[in-house]
């Protein structure tokens, strides 16, 4: 997406005559932030038992069976997906789709004893899963 903006063709802008609007779309499509309390999440849903196969397809060839959550490293559910979205797999040039991403985040917090086999992960549970160590961090929620 950075790149097709950088592609636009160049039109006189603003009040230096440089530069092209932003088109919404582009920005969007790289406006991903999900904050802990877990406003920014987009709709979708998924569950561990989706996510186990989208997992083995997607993530295991560099991960094994299953993420190991570090409960030092993610006091948060919301961040694990924001995560996932963002950054895996790492040669992955966008996003993949918002209901695999919370499907192998269900899968990631089941696998980790978080959620049970059949929870439904969306935009109003992954907020509500508690995470083991939540109170050893600064809770900004
Ligand atoms: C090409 C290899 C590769 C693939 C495929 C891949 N990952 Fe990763 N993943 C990594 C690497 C390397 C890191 C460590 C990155 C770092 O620490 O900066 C990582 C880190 C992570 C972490 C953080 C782990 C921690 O220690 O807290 C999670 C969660 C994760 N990956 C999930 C996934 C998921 C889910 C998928 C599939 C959608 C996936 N990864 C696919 C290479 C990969």
């Amino acid at each position: 997406m950075l790149l097709a903006i950088g592609c636009a063709r160049p039109v006189a802008h603003g009040p230096y005559g440089i530069g092209t609007p932003a088109d919404p779309r582009a920005v969007a499509a790289i406006d991903l932030a999900v904050s802990p309390n877990g406003s920014g999440l987009p709709n979708g849903s998924g569950t561990p038992q989706r996510g186990a196969a989208l997992f083995a397809n997607t993530c295991a060839r560099c991960h094994g069976a299953a993420v190991k959550l570090d409960p030092d490293r993610w006091p948060f559910a919301t961040t694990v997906f924001d995560y996932i979205r963002r950054a895996m797999p790492p040669d992955r040039t966008g996003p993949l789709p918002e209901s695999d991403v919370y499907a192998i985040t269900a899968f990631t917090l089941y696998a980790n004893g978080m959620v049970g086999p059949n929870d439904i992960m969306d935009r109003l549970t992954l907020p509500r899963v508690t995470m083991p160590n939540v109170k050893e961090f600064f809770d900004n929620r």
